[in-house]
């Protein structure tokens, strides 16, 4: 555990006394530092439990004292964040005499945010009611209820790859095997898909789901079109698979039109949707929803008892308070132009920088927050990254397998039209090698915290000098 230097000065706690006492003074030495008394303490999932890559990297730059773009996560701008209609919402539920927002709430999710949500999906060609709708706490929290329900351990779970690193990390931490199928430029590879799932038949443990992200997909920017949708959803009818919808990004669409949802072109058998007010309202407020069958709804709602009781409920209602009083839709077209202008400013740099070559190529979404980058020849991006972080920016790198892959979110606060970095030079030094050294050209002065770069290094591996401009 690290201790946050500012924490570290003298407390009025730590008067002579403890010192002679040998107790630590408050703050300055924790017992509390090191772990159980065995790993065998825990149960095989304890033990093993993982986290998100992508987490650890937020909270490495959230630990850094100076600013580093980051170019790393589905994290919208914050100055689009609706502070002033959700503060206003607020005072009214706290102004308003009524402190029943202040107790306990149903575990299902507030009644009236589950009709709501219902009538839009209805809206979408999906013949729901609220009892097929439950609310989450977060989107994150559907698709770790769905890996509890459907997964017993080494149960085989197709996903794309590159995927949404929390989604890789729900499968494992309930035990099942993640089969990565490749993404394409127009979405994951059903023939891959049908190989794996008549592959892992074959061996006697047939593949209970498939998680995809099919629209504006974390971290490709990749969505799926209508025909690969169809043929998805045969093989999951042939084969007795489910799809998990997992759908966030939907509605922050900048150009050409939705693909129908997997939800509303299923019988209702094998598909299930999940999703967020993560990034159309705020995802501070952690308010997400799952829309299924109702024997999977009725076992997330008995399943949530014993986990958190339900979602928040003052978040259920300024949420609910927010879609009623007709906000959503503005705040979505505003999200949609905000962030198409960053896709724009984005991509102008990113052929400014290369479009006379063509070893590099990007994605160019209708809508979303990412945009992937592929590098030729084949290059290790983990390590590109620590040339990025030394010069004020930092990506996702492709993992051991994805090596010449970048992700760039685009929605970061620091992009805009007139984009505070230079033009995303990213540029590539030494094509004669496998290293391509990256030189991220950002308006940022070059690290220079000594306990920053030492911190980095634990995490992030440091390319050769020699290849380093
Ligand atoms: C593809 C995908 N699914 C689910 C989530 C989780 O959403 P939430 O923050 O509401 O848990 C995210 C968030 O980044 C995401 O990108």
């Amino acid at each position: 555990m690290i201790i946050d230097p500012g924490n570290t000065g003298p407390s009025e706690a730590s008067d002579s006394n403890d010192a002679a006492s040998g107790v630590p003074p408050f703050g300055l030495h924790s017992h509390l530092t090191g772990d159980l008394f065995s790993p065998q303490a825990y149960s095989t999932v304890g033990r093993d439990v993982k986290g998100s890559g992508i987490d650890k990297i937020f909270s490495l730059l959230d630990r850094l004292d100076r600013d580093i773009v980051p170019l790393v996560a589905g994290s919208p701008d914050p100055h689009l964040l609706p502070l002033e209609t959700l503060g206003k919402l607020s005072a009214e539920m706290y102004e308003s005499g009524d402190p029943s927002f202040l107790n306990y709430g149903v575990v299902d999710g507030e009644y009236a945010l589950r009709t709501f949500l219902a009538a839009k999906f209805r809206d979408e060609g999906v013949p729901v009611d609220e009892d097929n709708v439950t609310i989450t706490t977060g989107g994150v929290q559907g698709i770790d209820l769905m890996c509890r329900f459907l997964l017993d351990p080494g149960d085989p779970v197709v996903v794309e790859a590159p995927s949404y690193s929390n989604t890789l990390a729900c499968i494992l931490n309930h035990r099942g095997e993640i089969v990565p199928v490749e993404m394409e430029y127009d979405g994951i590879n059903i023939e891959d898909v049908e190989r794996q799932v008549k592959l892992f038949a074959g061996r006697g443990r047939p593949v209970k789901m498939i998680i995809v992200n099919p629209t504006f997909q974390n971290p490709t920017g990749i969505t799926l079109p209508l025909e690969r949708r169809k043929q998805l959803l045969d093989l999951a009818h042939r084969h007795n698979f489910v799809i998990l919808e997992d759908d966030p990004y939907r509605d922050l669409r900048f150009s050409g039109a939705p693909e129908p949802l997997l939800l509303a072109l299923d019988d209702g058998s094998h598909v299930v949707h999940t999703s967020t007010f993560a990034k159309t309202i705020s995802p501070g407020i952690r308010v997400g929803y799952v829309i299924a069958a109702k024997g999977v709804i009725d076992r997330i709602i008995m399943a949530r008892s014993t986990i958190d009781n339900g979602t928040n409920v003052p978040a259920q209602r300024l949420v609910y308070a927010f879609c009623r009083g007709g906000y959503l839709g503005p705040q979505v077209e505003r999200l949609a132009r905000a962030y198409r202008t960053k896709k724009e400013a984005m991509v102008s740099q990113l052929e400014a920088s290369f479009g006379h070559d063509d070893r590099v190529k990007w994605t160019n979404p209708e809508g979303g927050f990412f945009i992937w980058l592929t590098l030729e020849p084949e290059v290790v991006t983990e390590d590109l990254l620590g040339y990025a972080m030394a010069e004020g920016v930092a990506f996702v790198p492709g993992s051991a397998s994805e090596r010449s892959l970048i992700f760039l979110a685009l929605s970061t606060q620091h992009i805009t039209s007139a984009c505070l970095f230079r033009p995303i030079s990213l540029a590539i030094l030494d094509l004669s090698t496998t290293w391509l050294a990256m030189r991220t050209f950002f308006r940022t002065p070059p690290l220079t915290n000594a306990s920053a770069s030492s911190t980095l290094a634990q995490v992030i591996p440091t390319a050769p000098a020699a290849n380093c401009l």
